[in-house]
């Protein structure tokens, strides 16, 4: 009997059969956008194939990470051939008919499986959304055994409803090593997030070798001591006094991308300027406005030392970038802009005669001035910049697109940027800043402060109301921030992220009428099986919190 149920019946009908229809479930994070449940299922073997209509690298690797799993998880991998009988394989076909690059269509019937997609991107898609239909030990890294490698027959018709959908991670306060960035990459692709933020320099760290300027990962990679514990007043603040540090070299930066290409996972590098600067400027003193001395630093927060605007600094600027630009395939360089001070600029003589000859009004005029001079620098590569929302001030053109994070200025900033013409991705830190404690602070590992539970950031809308339907398609999409002062190691990093990453995730995807929180969290309790078997350690308090509460703890 076919039953044709609704999308949050889809769910609800998987958590009610989960039992009865063990091991195979559909509780799908981020939930698809039309799906029919059939009875029976599509059970695969070690003959079963995979058929491309496109031998290409991108179908390969669209397919590829299925394979991986299976291979660890089941002891075998399928045959990957170019044309085919129908039964027994999964056929995966290029449509150009299909509404979105991102889109997809799986069927699954008893005998044979078949996905299209208008390119291998919407193939890799819907390859995991059979991973999520595959019993969970197809997450095992060990051979699991007698399991029947069973997907559950369904029809489904999916699509993002944005086309960005990003995690970002801060590298500067606490390194991550190479091997963690391509886990946390899998783990946001595993999500059908496309976009990885590497924030890459910091007061505390700059982690990315530049060829021509050794010095700043020599000396800006590395600090002589960190805050331990919490930001209290000056003369109460402990420190940890071992050297600390680390670095991406460029061949680093190239396995991470070519990582990243497989998985779809577009990586945006961010280089912050004119603020956040003192670890390069320990190592390069000559391009702030005093002359330093300065010391990578090892406290948090926001910090007076900043690049100054002379012309030499322009060309230091422009060097790192053209490497960057060079090593990143990405369209997009964040170039940060964000918590820049202006007291150093306001006292020094380079930066108020520039202001003078340019006729600025004052110092956020500088600011911009500064912004579009990198701006214009990286459109000579071919490359457009994203900034935090602080670039409006001082006024910038509309064809930067503007990073939201100020969630206190309330969205009327936002607005109006998108009505002067400004593309923008939803960051705020009302709903998107994973780095806040998820719970009571009592029982949470010290956190930077904020309270932002799993439902909070679930009941975000990315589009605001007041936006015409043409406006609203500069709402790029929605992005998770992980800050990581107080996140020293990776395992706090995947604490802090998931599972809240999961609904920055879901909402980025799933059709605003669609979204039901009840269902999220029945999903996601599946999902957590499945980090079990990963080995990811995610927090769990949701569990307790009580389905439907929306109130302030
Ligand atoms: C930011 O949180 N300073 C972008
Ligand atoms: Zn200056």
């Amino acid at each position: 009997m076919v039953k044709k149920i609704s999308l949050l019946g889809c769910a609800a009908l998987f958590a009610a059969n989960m039992q009865a229809q063990s091991p195979s479930t559909l509780n799908l994070i981020p939930l698809p956008e039309k799906c029919t449940v059939q009875a029976g299922a599509f059970t695969i073997n070690p003959q079963t194939k995979i058929v491309l209509s496109a031998n290409t690298a991108q179908m390969q690797h669209a397919v590829a990470r299925l394979n991986e799993q299976l291979s660890s998880a089941a002891g075998f991998s399928l045959a990957v051939v170019e044309r085919g009988a129908g039964d027994n394989a999964l056929t995966c076909t290029l449509n150009p008919k299909l509404k979105s690059d991102e889109a997809y269509k799986l069927s699954v019937k008893k005998n044979s499986v078949q996905v299209e997609a208008k390119t291998p991107r919407g193939i890799f898609y819907a390859m995991q959304t059979i991973r999520q239909l595959l019993p969970p030990q197809i997450e095992s890294k060990q051979p699991a055994t007698g399991v029947k490698w069973a997907i559950p027959c369904v029809e489904i018709e999916d699509a993002p409803r944005y086309g960005y959908r990003g995690l970002h991670l801060d590298v500067g306060r606490h390194f991550m090593s190479k091997n963690e960035v391509m886990q946390y990459i899998d783990l946001l692709a595993y999500h059908k997030m496309n976009t990885f933020h590497w924030h890459l320099t910091e007061d505390q760290g700059w982690r990315i070798e530049i060829k021509k300027y050794p010095k700043l990962t020599e000396v800006g990679g590395y600090r002589n001591r960190t805050l331990k514990g919490a930001y209290v007043a000056a003369e109460k603040r402990q420190w940890d006094n071992t050297r600390y540090g680390g670095f991406y070299t460029q061949e680093d930066v190239k396995e991470v991308l070519a990582y990243a290409e497989k998985r779809f996972v577009t990586v945006i590098p961010e280089v912050e300027l004119p603020g956040h600067a003192v670890a390069a400027l320990t190592a390069y003193p000559q391009y702030s406005c005093t002359g330093g001395p300065f010391e990578v630093e090892g406290l948090w927060g926001v910090h007076n030392d900043i690049f100054c605007p002379k012309e030499e600094t322009f060309t230091f600027l422009e060097d790192i970038l053209a490497e960057i630009a060079d090593l990143f395939p990405s369209e997009y360089i964040h170039i940060g802009g964000d918590e820049a001070p202006k007291t150093r600029w306001s006292r020094c003589h380079a930066c108020q005669e520039r202001i003078k000859k340019e006729g600025l009004k004052d110092e956020h005029e500088l600011q911009a001035y500064f912004i579009k001079r990198v701006e214009k620098f990286l459109a000579g590569k071919g490359k457009k910049i994203i900034g935090w929302d602080e670039i409006l001030e001082g006024g910038i053109t509309p064809s930067a697109t503007v990073m939201y994070w100020r969630a206190w200025g309330g969205d009327s900033s936002i607005v109006s940027a998108i009505r002067r013409g400004h593309n923008v991705i939803m960051t705020p830190n009302s709903h998107a800043y994973l780095d806040y404690y998820q719970a009571n602070p009592k029982t949470e590992p010290h956190a930077i402060g904020g309270y932002l539970p799993l439902w909070r950031v679930y009941s975000f809308e990315p589009t605001p109301a007041s936006l015409t339907p043409d406006e609203a398609t500069r709402v790029l999409g929605f992005q998770g921030n992980v800050w990581t002062e107080y996140m020293p190691n990776f395992e706090r990093v995947i604490y802090m992220a998931y599972p809240r990453a999961a609904a920055i995730a879901e909402i980025g995807w799933i059709s605003k009428g669609k979204r039901d929180y009840d269902s999220f969290q029945e999903r996601l309790i599946q999902l957590m099986t499945r980090y079990d078997i990963m080995g990811i350690r995610c927090n769990r308090t949701f569990l307790s919190e009580g389905r439907s509460e929306k109130k302030e703890k």
